[in-house]
């Protein structure tokens, strides 16, 4: 067992060394049930205050590295217009968009964040949760567990992750706001189901979820089926989310676009990994 790992994770409470422990059962089980029907479970407590302080000091020492992107987008997350389709399609929607990135290949050698990330206990604890397997680590080195920040008055309008599955670890919560609502399951491989994308993001609330998320709650999401959104960040104090991310595919990549949009930046990988998705559905 892993001395670095027992200071991070609460093992005793959530011992994810053993995932044939009755206490670790319980908690696939519920993982499991949550996770296809909501496309999102979230486990209480599982980082520990104090690497949850480690992690809130890594980010703010790089804070100025940060790349706030404030291009608006539609929830394919590009911001190219697309004139031949009808005015009213989804993809023609464009809201604003106010949030950075501490992109993964700043983090130091030593971080906190870069270290949960290649456990491998991890991964395979989040796998047996999605009753998926295999995952794989995202091999984006600019998106793969980067920190997300929300300052004041900062948004992240409706939209679908590149990624398949995310891990949220809240680090710090604002005074009010930054609530993050998703809509579940709404598109499937295959079927962007467009119609129901388009009334959410005309204000129908119907298939609308809140999560209420806690510092140190492990949240597990299906994000790139799962349309959601992060509201309106209000008070003075910034959001600070880890998102450490898991994929389907262990060669894929973001975008060029994509990546230009969010991380503020575009390396020769990934023009060299941009081919047509497998699912069919857009980003
Ligand atoms: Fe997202």
């Amino acid at each position: 067992m892993n001395n670095r790992l027992e200071n991070i994770i609460d093992l005793k409470k959530y011992p994810i060394q053993d995932l044939n422990s009755p206490i670790i059962k319980e908690v696939i089980k519920k993982c499991k049930s949550d996770l296809n029907q909501f496309s999102c479970s979230t486990i209480p407590n599982f980082i520990l205050p104090k690497s949850l302080k480690i992690m809130n000091a890594e980010l703010e020492k790089q804070i100025h590295q940060v790349y706030m992107s404030k291009e608006s987008i539609n929830p394919y997350l590009n911001s190219k217009d697309e004139p031949s389709l009808e005015k009213d399609h989804p993809k023609r929607i464009f809201s604003r968009r106010d949030n950075g990135y501490l992109n993964s290949d700043l983090f130091e050698k030593d971080s906190e964040m870069k270290f949960l990330y290649e456990q491998e206990l991890l991964l395979k604890f989040v796998s047996a949760c999605l009753e998926i397997a295999p995952i794989y680590r995202w091999a984006d080195p600019l998106a793969c567990h980067a920190y997300n920040i929300m300052r004041p008055n900062g948004i992240l309008p409706w939209h679908f992750d590149s990624c398949e599955f995310t891990l949220s670890i809240l680090i710090q919560k604002p005074k009010k706001g930054g609530i993050f609502e998703y809509c579940p399951n709404i598109r499937k491989p295959g079927n962007e189901n467009f119609e129901e994308v388009k009334k959410v993001l005309n204000g129908n609330r119907k298939c609308v979820r809140q999560l209420k998320l806690e510092p140190g709650d492990l949240q597990i999401f299906k994000g790139r089926f799962t349309l959601h959104r992060v509201t309106k960040v209000e008070g003075n104090r910034s959001r600070y989310l880890a998102i450490p991310a898991y994929v389907l595919d262990p060669w894929r990549v973001n975008t060029p676009e994509h990546s230009r949009a969010i991380y503020g930046k575009v390396l020769p990988i990934h023009h060299e990994r941009n081919i047509k998705r497998s699912d069919g559905l857009s980003d």
